[in-house]
């Protein structure tokens, strides 16, 4: 009987079974009402009474093994089948690929700039990793301004004269382009800047901007404003005021901040307006003579004008995004807001 108990034993250990049938089968082998195990059962009965604790043991577990493997073969053997059904089944439906969607700062960033190509502006890029040369001290930054200080400024290297630095602003790129370009000029510059802030749903250390810069003989503020109207109606709507309010830029004058009509209550007052019916979109103004000429541009001959907007104030007024932290958490029911935006 031991040896007939190892035997079966192994038998279970090994068995294999691909389809149904064979495990009903294998059941009734050796589970069945004559299968091998029940017999051995039966002549248990008249097992010698010193070994029945052995064999009763060894019978047990043999039966507990095999229900168990027959019960393992079974649930193996519905899945394949389950699984070759649906695999032939070649009229199903695939399953769908969840598509990406670009991120609204793009999508803002590349209508401003398509609307900038529309007037015959160029596109032109700078380092992020600038130095106070390029972001301060040809933008007529004073020595002693409080944007230089830490608290404002990313530094990457101090302790020279010409430190380099994270880019506070994309206005740098104008003072690369004046270096460089043969008048006149006429170009926008997108990228990401960087400033020493505290997080919160107003301010961010990392954003992204828009500067404008066109530089010609005799171009006025008249000239100013109305590029200004121009981009406002094609990224707001054709009904779109603006207005302009003085203000004060190092590398600007006369300085201005511009304001666009309230798209959402149409001037009469509401919350995102803050009830004034005005939102604040970009700030401008004429060229300072003194950075014309820090880039070697005659200020008696030429004359220009220079504007710099943040891309993600751009996509909070014309989408109603409320909080800017919304743009750098990847919160993909955020994100998917935008997958069905369609160009200007
Ligand atoms: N650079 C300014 C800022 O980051 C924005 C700006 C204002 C750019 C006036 C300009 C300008 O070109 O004329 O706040």
């Amino acid at each position: 009987m031991r040896e007939r108990i190892e035997k079966l034993t192994e038998l279970v250990n090994s068995l294999k079974c691909k389809t149904d049938k064979e495990v009903e089968e294998m059941r009734v082998r050796l589970l069945g009402k004559k299968g091998e195990i029940t017999l051995l059962f039966e002549e248990f009965r008249s097992v010698a009474p010193e070994l029945k604790r052995e064999f009763g043991q060894k019978l047990n577990l043999l039966k507990k093994d095999a229900t168990a493997k027959i019960e393992e073969l079974k649930a193996a053997a519905a899945s394949t089948v389950k699984g070759a059904a649906s695999a032939g089944d070649v009229t199903m439906p695939g399953e769908p690929h969840q598509l990406g969607s670009r991120h609204p700062v793009s999508i803002a960033r590349e209508q401003i700039v398509k609307i900038f190509r529309k007037f015959g502006y160029d596109v032109a890029e700078g380092p992020e990793v600038e130095d106070d040369y390029h972001v301060f001290e040809a933008l007529n930054f004073p020595p002693n301004h409080p944007a230089r200080d830490m608290q404002d400024t990313f530094f990457v290297s101090t302790g020279h004269p010409n430190p380099l630095l994270l880019r506070t602003h994309t206005s740098s790129v104008q003072v690369r382009t004046m270096e460089k370009s043969k008048l006149p000029i006429r170009v926008i510059c997108p990228g990401r800047v960087f400033r020493n802030e505290a997080i919160s749903a107003r301010a961010h250390c990392i954003f992204h901007q828009v500067e404008g810069l066109y530089i010609d003989e005799g171009v006025t503020f008249a000239d100013l404003k109305q590029a200004i109207l121009l981009f406002a109606r094609e990224m707001f709507g054709p009904e779109t005021k603006i207005r302009m309010r003085p203000s004060y830029f190092p590398f600007t004058e006369p300085s201005a901040e511009v304001d666009v009509s309230c798209n959402i209550c149409h001037g009469e007052g509401c919350n995102i307006c803050k009830g004034t019916g005005w939102l604040e979109i970009m700030g401008c103004g004429m060229v300072d003579p003194n950075v014309l000429e820090a880039s070697g541009i005659d200020s008696k001959k030429y004359s220009g004008f220079a504007f710099g907007m943040g891309i993600e104030r751009i996509a909070m007024l014309k989408w109603q995004v409320n909080d800017l932290r919304h743009y750098f958490e990847n919160d993909l029911r955020f994100l998917r807001e935008f997958s069905t935006c369609v160009d200007v």
